[in-house]
């Protein structure tokens, strides 16, 4: 089996931007707003894997109404060499979307083009209605026009990790959402 690399840059020596007490302060709030927008229906909360499954778990867990879930799977070439912002199905939903109230559940908003791919699939498989759930709004680098219709924070142009956002698969695990300070990006 692979190994991956050892951590880049340890917890410790991050700064936290949200406290998983900041988190779950929002995410309940978030799953009132939801409960309360779909009272007597029933929704289904599609995540993006793999950094929006902490999050959608939470989110999940504060909706008091009958709730479903499936995944979509993304690769991104935004940030390779191909510059493209080109974004690809990896794995598509096992269950149909069709007349379902769905809610696309997102770790982050940066360029919008995960998004709105996915907003594109979604439309295809006739949803009853559909809206975004974002933890984080990074605003900064937007090329799509697209806003979350339920949003966690807005935060500034940094690169962050923790509750299930990662850098190179490494420290989705933590509970804090950390800023990872740029040595982290050079040091392979
Ligand atoms: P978008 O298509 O540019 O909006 O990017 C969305 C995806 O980029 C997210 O689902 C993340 O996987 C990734 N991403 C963007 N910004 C960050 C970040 O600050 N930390 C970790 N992942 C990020």
């Amino acid at each position: 089996m692979n190994q991956l690399p050892a951590v880049p840059v340890p917890a410790s020596c991050m700064k936290v931007l949200i406290t998983h007490d900041q988190i779950a302060r929002r995410v309940a709030e978030m799953g009132r707003e939801i409960t309360r927008d779909y009272a007597g229906q029933s929704v289904m909360l599609v995540g993006v894997l793999k950094g929006a499954t902490i999050f959608l778990a939470e989110l999940a867990c504060n909706i008091e109404l009958d709730a479903t879930f499936d995944f979509f799977g993304v690769s991104s070439y935004a940030d390779c060499a191909h510059q493209s912002g080109e974004v690809r199905l990896t794995k598509d939903v096992d269950t149909s979307l069709e007349g379902r109230n769905v809610i696309l559940v997102e770790d982050i908003l940066d360029t919008g083009l995960t998004m709105n791919y996915l907003k594109n699939v979604v439309m295809t498989h006739q949803p009853r209605s559909f809206k975004i759930a974002s933890l984080l709004d990074k605003p900064a680098h937007r090329i799509q026009p697209i806003e979350a219709d339920y949003l966690g924070f807005t935060i500034p142009d940094v690169f962050v990790v923790g509750y299930g956002l990662d850098y190179a698969e490494h420290y989705r695990n933590l509970q804090d959402i950390y800023v990872l300070p740029p040595e982290a990006f050079s040091s392979g």
